[in-house]
Parts: structure tokens; sequence; C-alpha cells
């Protein structure tokens, strides 16, 4: 007799088989949850999109009464997962406008919509080039509630989640005295391919590029959302005067981004002390989720700022 202790396989691989039963079974529940949970978004989604400039206003008291009698909730991320990362390059069947004139913005900003002129009475100023999860965003809306900011972002799944973000807090602060979130939107495009389409030669006062993806392979590097002519796109559509805003987690990008920037002759550095006085520098420093994470993991983040300087008048 062996004194070892008995093999117990029938009960262990019993044990495995029901685990990986039980496991597959919990994965499609939460699939089918989040599936209903991005329907019922999206059919929201579309009613407000396609409704909301249509509507009748609401007094400031039947405002009041909407807002209590439906509980606003703000959209959970775990319902929007999506691969870190998207292929720039690939064909994402993405919609975009002919030409600036031919963009419908009043479906992003409905409250700017002028019906009685039958046009939009702001442009938009502010980008935010992959704008994520859409943090510096909601930060931009009440720093400027003066301006129309726009996110633009990629992944589909993370796009919505910013739109669900967006309408929630329309609803929930539609009072707010310093900014009810109708000056911020966010689109779903590819920053690398139709930002002309968008935005006329010299309508930007900002554009944010915060944590853009590295692509840390050489091979790779021709992804990266500063290059030398993507650059000159960048120079296009901002004012002059204007600011191109980058951060990064990732020394090499850094470098690459200040290189790049640097040899570009429609763009200048700004100096430190500039940097101190920028509002808008501490936001993205602190407000973008990205962000937030590199401070949680006590990573570092590098800075860099440039202002779009004149076009020689030869090339103009
Ligand atoms: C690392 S995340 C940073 C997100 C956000 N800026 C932040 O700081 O939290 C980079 C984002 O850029 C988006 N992105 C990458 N390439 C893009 C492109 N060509 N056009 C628009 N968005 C892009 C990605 O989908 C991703 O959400």
């Amino acid at each position: 007799m062996s004194n070892e202790a008995p093999a117990v396989p029938s009960l262990a691989g019993g044990a495995s088989t029901k685990d990986k039963e039980t496991q597959l079974r919990e994965q499609q529940e939460a699939e089918s949850k989040r599936k209903a949970y991005r329907e019922k978004q999206e059919a929201k989604r579309k009613s407000v999109k396609f409704d909301d400039k249509d509507q009748p206003e609401l007094s400031t008291k039947q405002q009041g009464k909407k807002a209590k009698k439906e509980k606003v909730e703000l959209p959970r991320k775990r319902f929007y997962r999506q691969r870190a990362h998207s292929n720039p390059f690939s064909d994402h069947r993405l919609e975009y406008p002919r030409s600036p004139d031919s963009m419908d913005w009043s479906k992003f900003y409905p409250k700017h919509f002028d019906s009685e002129q039958g046009q939009m009475n702001k442009k938009v100023e502010i980008a935010d080039i992959g704008c994520g999860y859409g943090g510096l965003l909601i930060n931009l809306a009440k720093e400027f509630p003066q301006l129309l900011c726009l996110g633009m972002e990629i992944r589909v799944q993370v796009t919505q989640y910013v739109e669900d973000r967006i309408i929630a807090l329309r609803e929930k602060y539609a009072k707010d005295k310093i900014s009810n979130y109708q000056n911020i939107a966010v689109l779903r495009g590819n920053a690398m391919k139709f930002l002309p389409n968008f935005f006329e030669k010299g309508q930007l006062l900002k554009m944010f590029f915060c944590f853009p993806d590295p692509h840390f392979k050489q091979r790779k590097h021709k992804a990266r959302i500063i290059t030398n002519t993507l650059l000159s796109e960048y120079a296009y559509v901002l004012k002059e005067g204007g600011v191109v805003y980058t951060i990064t987690d990732v020394e090499d990008l850094h470098n690459w981004m200040v290189q790049h920037l640097n040899d570009h002759p429609l763009f200048k550095r700004l100096d430190e002390n500039w940097e101190k006085q920028d509002k808008c520098v501490e936001l993205m420093w602190n407000s973008t989720e990205e962000g937030q994470k590199v401070t949680r993991n006590k990573g570092s983040k590098w800075i860099a700022c440039y202002e779009r300087l004149p076009t020689p008048e030869d090339c103009d």
C-alpha cells in the first residue's frame, strides 16, 4: 500500500470542467448585460442627437422637475471596453464631410444652432486629438464656457462612452451657471486623415495631443500622430498664435515630438515660464484618464507646447 495521498483526478477534473462552464456562462451573461446596456444607451444617444434641436426649450422649472424625475446616471466605463489600439491606417469606414462648409455641427452642439438663421452661431476652436475617455474635454467645458471644444477619437466604443458621458452631463447640469456642457462634443474620426475636411484654415486656437499612442517599434513610427506631414496639416487648421499642446509618459516619444516640432518652420517652442502660467498645461497634466493613471503609478510626464508662427508672406 502506498503512503501517498490518494490522487483525486476525477474530482479535480470535474471541478475544473465545471469552473470552465461557469466561467463561460458568466462571460456570456456579462456580454449580454454589456450588450443590453449599450443598446439602451444607443437608443437614448440617437434620440438626443437627432431630436434635441427640434425639442421645445424647457423652462428652468420644467428642467428641474425633469432632472428630479429621472435621476441622471453617468455611463459606466466597463460597458464600453475596447482593445487599446486601433490601426490609424486601416479603412474604418469613417464618415467625413466634403469640406468644412458641408459639416453639420448642429447635431453636436444643438444649443449653439441658430434656427432662425439656419446656421451655427459658433465654430469649434479647441480640439483634443485622441481624446480617449474625455477627461480633458470635460474640464475644458468649464474652463472655456464660451468656446466650442471637440474631442476626436478613433475607437468606436470609446467615442460612444464620451458621447453618453456628455449627454448625461448636459442633463445633470442643465441649469449650471458655469457650464451646462453644451460647448463640448466628441466625433469619431481619424485625425491623421481628414482634419482639413472638418476645420477651415486658421480655425483652431488650441490642439491637444495628450498621451498619444507611442507606437514603440521603429517600423511603427510612421503611425505616430506627430510627423512632418501631419504637422503641416495641424499648422493649416491652427490660427497664427494658436498652440499645440503635447504630453506623454514615454520619453522617447517626447523627444520624437520635440524634434519634429522643432524642425517644422511654423512652430516655435514655448518656454517653461509660459507653461507655468498656462491653465491648460495644468489641465492636461491632471485631468486626462491616461495622465491620472500615470500619476497613480508614479510615472514621469513630459510636456512640450508650441506656438503656431505666422505663415511667411511668400507662402500665403
Ligand atoms: C493612450 S490614449 C490617450 C487618451 C487621452 N488623450 C488621455 O490622455 O487619457 C490615445 C488615444 O488616441 C486615440 N487615437 C489614436 N490614433 C488616433 C487617430 N489617428 N485619430 C483619433 N484618435 C486616435 C486612441 O484610440 C486612444 O483613445
